[in-house]
């Protein structure tokens, strides 16, 4: 039997609430594992550094290591509901050329969870709109494509000319006040992965409206105006996570599908990030951890001493001539096997986190009468966000 979903958000506000130990830190700071738990003490000791990104990647795998020791983090209320995606014939190749094929593959499966509707689409921050020409096509539907930048706009529109499909782009910043002119209660809006203040002001603005039918896949959750999430429904700012920026980046955290490359830019980044805070905290005597801004991955791919000046100019001072390079280094490269350890926990809490947020707006509609849903609308290696929302104004 499903769970009202007040009563689910409620148990998983409970769960994170509870494990805040677990997820709310910032693992630069910890020079030691910040938990007592002997259990996870040992399952973390006991992992090569193969292990970890392992583990990292594979749902099956973190539950395999870890249910025993976070029993209710893998006995979740089942928000996801399970429907059959529809067969749809396969699309032209001329309709496609051009579309990159993981963007593809994402925009074929929204295509599959398309509800039998006749409603005009508005597609919100839609880019060069792939989805809403796919959509136009597929369903003979006429399309808004709302995106900001001109070039963007262009590059659509002449492509839905070219194919002759009822594909119309309008330049607007979704933030502005001037957009209800373009929103009508008899549209079905869509967005697939629009960013924090984005997609939340496309739900604003649905209810405004009163938009009939809404799609939506929420993407990079940090990108929000203000300093922590404002929950939208009431029951979530009862109970609010008051999650900030760094704590909803979690949710996106290490699962970026880079190549190997950017992979081995990013290991160095954070090895030499933690070798010249410890050298740092050693020469400055201050045992305070700072922040460094980020900076031009090149910066990566040259040589230590250089990011250790321009990481000693951003904090004002002036690093002395006889480093001992490799021994800070050295020490450096062990801190970072003790923070994998520690983030590898943390991302165990990432879907947890993301559910949260769904449920917060899935609470949120249901407030402003709309029957809401939530489904895994495509394979998590196609797009870590994977989460679609629908909803229905009843
Ligand atoms: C992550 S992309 C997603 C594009 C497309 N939906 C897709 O899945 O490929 C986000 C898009 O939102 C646009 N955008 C960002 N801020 C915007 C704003 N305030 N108003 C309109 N569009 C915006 C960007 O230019 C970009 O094309």
């Amino acid at each position: 039997m499903t769970l009202p979903l007040e009563q689910q958000f409620l148990q998983l506000s409970q769960l994170l609430q509870n494990h805040q130990a677990y997820w709310r830190l910032t693992p630069f700071t910890c020079s030691e594992l910040p938990w007592q738990d002997a259990n996870l003490q040992q399952v973390l000791t006991d992992l090569s550094d193969q292990d970890l990104d392992l583990i990292d990647q594979s749902s099956q795998l973190q539950q395999q290591y870890f249910s025993l020791v976070f029993p209710e983090l893998f006995n979740l209320p089942n928000i996801i509901a399970t429907n059959q995606p529809n067969t749809l014939p396969a699309l032209p190749f001329w309709l496609t050329n051009g579309v990159n094929g993981r963007k593809l593959g994402q925009i074929e499966a929204f295509c599959q969870h398309w509800p039998n509707s006749s409603l005009p689409i508005v597609e919100w921050c839609a880019g060069k709109g792939h989805l809403g020409r796919m959509l136009a096509y597929r369903f003979a539907q006429p399309v808004i494509s709302l995106e900001w930048q001109q070039n963007l706009c262009q590059q659509g529109q002449e492509l839905a000319q070219q194919f002759e499909l009822p594909q119309h782009f309008i330049q607007a910043d979704v933030l502005a006040p001037s957009l209800p002119a373009i929103l009508q209660p008899e549209q079905h809006l869509v967005a697939l992965h629009a960013c924090g203040q984005l997609h939340i002001s496309m739900l604003q603005q649905a209810i405004q409206a009163g938009s009939s039918s809404i799609h939506l896949v929420p993407c990079c959750y940090h990108l929000i105006d203000d300093a922590e999430y404002q929950p939208l429904s009431a029951l979530a700012q009862q109970h609010n996570l008051q999650l900030d920026q760094q704590q909803l980046k979690l949710i996106v955290q290490g699962q970026v599908t880079a190549g190997a490359r950017v992979e081995r830019l990013r290991h160095t980044e954070i090895h030499w990030r933690l070798a010249y805070e410890l050298l740092r905290q050693y020469y400055v005597k201050d045992t305070e951890y700072r922040t460094l801004k980020s900076v031009s991955k090149q910066l990566f791919s040259g040589d230590f001493s250089n990011f250790a000046n321009w990481a000693a100019q951003q904090h004002q001072w002036t690093l002395p001539t006889n480093i001992d390079w490799p021994y800070f280094l050295n020490m450096a490269a062990k801190r970072q096997q003790l923070i994998k350890r520690i983030e590898l926990v943390r991302h165990l809490f990432r879907r947890p986190l993301e559910l949260w947020l769904l449920l917060d707006k899935m609470l949120y509609l249901q407030q402003h009468g709309y029957k809401v849903n939530a489904h895994e609308f495509c394979d998590f290696r196609l797009s870590p966000r994977n989460l679609l929302l629908t909803a229905i104004k009843t």
